[in-house]
């Protein structure tokens, strides 16, 4: 076995490396719904998110897809590079098993994200099938969610601070 085999060089290096994952329809913030989600874009969020990231010295990959099948597998390969997942799930949140096995498969301290309180919306929403899989949730501050997710999962993988 080569040096090269034996470390996975993804893993190495001086940051934490953290995925943002954004489900379906978020792509369409700024527009969609705004008065339930508000007017930032996506785009917007995602420069807030890498502007705490560069504070804490930490790098986040931060990836939107409407797909399921593309959200898995973007779990599954943070499993070789990531010490941890924030998670919208957007709609997914509330009936993917599939994702839920996902983040059961990989083991990941994970964080779920929610821009509105999906306990003061409707009744499909107040259950998140992926929330006993997740350390917790942050739901209903709009993209100041990601924020403190951010710092709640940078307490769990760098207690340390
Ligand atoms: C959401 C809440 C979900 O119920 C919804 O399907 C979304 C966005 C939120 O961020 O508030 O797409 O995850």
């Amino acid at each position: 076995m080569t040096p090269e085999t034996e470390i996975n060089p993804d893993k190495q290096g001086p940051q934490l490396r953290l995925l943002v994952l954004h489900g379906p329809n978020l792509n369409l913030l700024g527009q969609r719904e705004p008065q339930i989600y508000g007017t930032f874009t996506l785009a917007e969020i995602d420069v807030m998110l890498q502007r705490e990231a560069a504070e804490l010295a930490i790098e986040l990959r931060i990836v939107q897809s409407n797909h399921e099948g593309v959200l898995i597998d973007l779990i599954h390969e943070a499993g070789e590079w990531a010490s941890g997942i924030l998670i919208n799930a957007g709609a997914y949140t509330h009936t993917s098993y599939a994702l839920r096995d996902a983040i059961a498969a990989v083991g990941l301290p994970t964080v779920e994200v929610h821009l509105s309180n999906i306990y003061a919306r409707e009744e499909f929403r107040r259950h998140s099938v992926i929330a006993p899989l997740c350390k917790g949730q942050i739901s209903g501050f709009g993209p100041n969610s990601y924020l403190l997710a951010l710092r709640a999962l940078l307490y769990i993988v760098r207690p340390q601070g």
